[in-house]
């Protein structure tokens, strides 16, 4: 990493394409046409959101993040199914397990970084009724601010000490993360009747 290269900035650049092919993808399944479209984007972000929740949970994690639990969005993305008056989906096999330290900073990135999109979802989310205190709640505004949250998890990352081994495990982290978003997206859209996926 050059001195003039962020890491924050490396990663954003490495998972610009993964990141521009999920956006495709959720244009595609209209997940704000109809609210039983919606629901099955909330379940793939429940999903996600639960698998991620050790990590948000680890207490070697939290000395670099000090508000690292709070960040979870699992209990909100329950809450906006509860609104919507549909089950929690069944996980699915292949969640991240037992990653390494530097591993695990590139999946929180990814689930961070997903805040920064949200504002915008949040406003299609609107459209349908819906709010950050009823069934769009894991899209609201993070307290203190979606900016503020961002800058200092990426302060953090960006001034963490890595080996060139970690920096890769990072990486592949991040990477990881779109991966395995895309597989609980396509899982929550597969048995769609078409009229949920047509964008109004
Ligand atoms: C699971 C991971 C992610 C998902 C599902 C996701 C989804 C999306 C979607 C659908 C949009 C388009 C919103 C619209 O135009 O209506 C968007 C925009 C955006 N996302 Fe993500 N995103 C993810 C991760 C990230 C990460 C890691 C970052 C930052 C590093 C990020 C930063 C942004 C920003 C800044 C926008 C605003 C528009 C833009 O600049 O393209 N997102 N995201």
């Amino acid at each position: 990493m050059s001195s003039t290269e962020l890491r924050s900035q490396r990663l954003n650049q490495i998972t610009h394409e993964p990141h521009a092919r999920l956006d495709q993808l959720v244009k595609a399944q209209a997940p704000f046409a109809s609210l039983p479209g919606y629901t099955r984007f909330v379940k793939a972000q429940y999903l996600f959101q639960t698998e991620l929740q050790a990590l948000y949970r680890d207490p070697q994690l939290a000395i670099l993040i000090g508000d690292l639990p709070q960040r979870c969005r699992a209990t909100q993305a329950a809450a906006d199914l509860a609104d919507l008056n549909a089950a929690l989906p069944a996980g699915l096999p292949g969640a991240v397990q037992q990653p390494s330290q530097a591993e695990a900073l590139g999946w929180l990135f990814v689930s961070e970084g997903s805040k920064l999109g949200a504002a915008f979802l949040i406003k299609r989310a609107e459209a349908l009724g819906l709010s950050q205190s009823f069934g769009a709640r894991h899209l609201g505004e993070p307290e203190g601010g979606r900016a503020a949250g961002w800058k200092s998890f990426t302060r953090m990352l960006d001034t963490l000490p890595l080996t060139a081994e970690q920096e890769a495990e990072l990486d592949r982290g991040a990477l990881a993360a779109f991966e395995r978003f895309t597989v609980l997206l396509e899982h929550a859209y597969a048995d769609a009747p078409q009229a949920e996926t047509v964008q109004a």
